[in-house]
């Protein structure tokens, strides 16, 4: 078996220095997946490097579009014909891929897309995602593993639909169905929608490629159905989970990071529990903020939830903050409650967290001791990472591909705030 990349991370040390925000991951996967909507060039810059954009990448030549990238900027022709289907090669790959369904469905009348399988984060249903393509009038079915679906013969039909579920809203099946519904005949109201930043910033793209696009980052947006879309030039919005993964590794070390580029408005209620937990938190302006480690980490409680809430991507991290602070804290998952599974590496660490249905009960202790950990999503491995740069002595975080799939350049971004960390095999 091949040797899988992993971190050895000698910690203890203060992290300080300035750090500089990457193009958000969750705002590029849609907008590479918008510019199917179209047969016209789509530029893009603020585009991370990461696994997860290559595999996007990689789905977008499959079916037949052009990708070139220079540095952050990303350019995406269409040359010859476009193909319908995503292979499950690439879905399994991940489960972002499903953003395809819209566009090529809008574009092209049909679209095959192989199932999404299980996750790590638990079970990911994709019942919104039919249910609003249905909704436009299509129809899907399921075959040997893939999605079948079918706009028929008068193409895509807007309509009024709710696509909130009983854990508030997906981003995702909002995004696929705001970008259906840009090409679809009549008006389009998406009830119960996401109102995630990188929401906002795809609508952004489309209202620029010539879409009717209202509501956007709130929970009722409105399409009004275009017959064509052309291309556009765009710039991605800032990653709100890397700026907060930040700010914990000034607060967990001790240190005191500048964190440039990033959209202070975009992290308010997290901000607003971080403070509570004893973090400095310095808004500089409308792009920088200053975090810095407090005298004393304090217990909160807190519970993750769709946006402007405390948002579930950034809960792993928090959690290893917490396992450091002061008195009890509880934390309840809302969205993946299965998500916890760096709980028990923590515990491994010496934290102290019991995990019951959903919710975590973390009794902070003084310090935590290195240790070899392995990390089994993106954050959870993030927040792995965190803790050993919070713990004196040799760490070693196995499994670092689920950290190159949504952090660029990680390593050497937390190398140059003085943290002693390298990836090896
Ligand atoms: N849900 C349903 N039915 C659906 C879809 C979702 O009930 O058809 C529920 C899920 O069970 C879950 C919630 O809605 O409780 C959101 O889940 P979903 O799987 O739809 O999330 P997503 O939109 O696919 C995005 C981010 C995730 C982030 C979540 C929540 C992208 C590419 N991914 O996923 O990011 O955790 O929203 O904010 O935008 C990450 O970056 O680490 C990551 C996992």
């Amino acid at each position: 078996m091949a040797k899988l990349a992993k971190y050895i991370i000698n910690g203890g040390t203060p992290l300080s220095g300035t750090v500089t925000i990457s193009g958000a991951k969750n705002a590029s996967l849609p907008i590479l997946a918008a510019s199917l909507l179209t047969k016209e060039p789509i530029n893009l810059c603020n585009v991370p490097d990461l696994e997860d954009i290559s595999v996007m990448f990689l789905l977008l030549e499959s079916l037949g579009k052009k990708v070139t990238r220079n540095k952050d900027q990303v350019l995406i022709e269409e040359l010859g014909e476009l193909g319908f289907e995503a292979p499950y090669g690439i879905v399994n790959r991940m489960r972002a891929s499903i953003a395809v369904m819209g566009p090529l469905t809008a574009r092209l009348g049909k679209a095959h897309i192989s199932m999404p399988g299980g996750c790590n984060l638990g079970p990911r249903p994709i019942d919104l995602h039919i249910k609003g393509i249905e909704a436009l009038s299509a129809t899907c079915k399921t075959e040997h593993g893939y999605m079948e679906v079918s706009a028929g013969e008068e193409g895509l039909i807007g309509a009024k639909m709710n696509l909130s579920s009983k854990n508030g809203s997906s981003v995702l099946a909002t995004e696929n169905i705001m970008m259906a519904a840009t090409l679809a005949k009549g008006t389009t109201v998406i009830n119960g929608a996401a109102k995630e930043p990188e929401v906002e910033d795809l609508a952004l793209l489309l209202n620029n490629m010539g879409a009717k696009i209202s509501g956007a980052g709130t929970d009722t947006i409105t399409v009004k159905g275009v017959e064509t879309l052309h291309g556009a030039i765009h710039h991605v919005v800032a990653d709100r989970i890397e700026t907060g993964t930040f700010i914990i590794a000034a607060a967990m070390t001790g240190g005191i990071i500048t964190i440039k580029n990033c959209v202070p408005q975009h992290l308010e209620e997290a901000i607003k529990k971080f403070r509570e937990a004893g973090i400095e938190i310095n808004i500089l302006d409308d792009t920088t903020i200053v975090a810095k480690g407090g005298s004393a980490k304090v217990a909160v409680d807190f519970v993750t939830l769709p946006h402007p809430l405390f948002p579930t991507d950034l809960q792993s991290q928090f959690l290893a903050y917490l396992s450091l602070a002061k008195g009890k804290s509880i934390v309840t998952e809302m969205i993946y409650p299965e998500r916890f599974m760096h709980a028990a590496e923590f515990n491994r660490m010496g934290a102290n967290i019991i995990v019951t249905n959903g919710i975590a009960e973390i009794i902070g202790v003084e310090e935590l001791s290195s240790a070899s950990v392995m990390s089994s999503d993106l954050r959870g491995g993030a927040a792995l990472v965190l803790a050993a740069l919070a713990t004196k002595g040799k760490s070693e975080v196995l499994r670092v591909y689920h950290i190159d799939r949504g952090y660029e350049n990680f390593e050497t971004k937390l190398q140059s705030l003085g943290a002693n960390i390298i990836k090896t095999f």
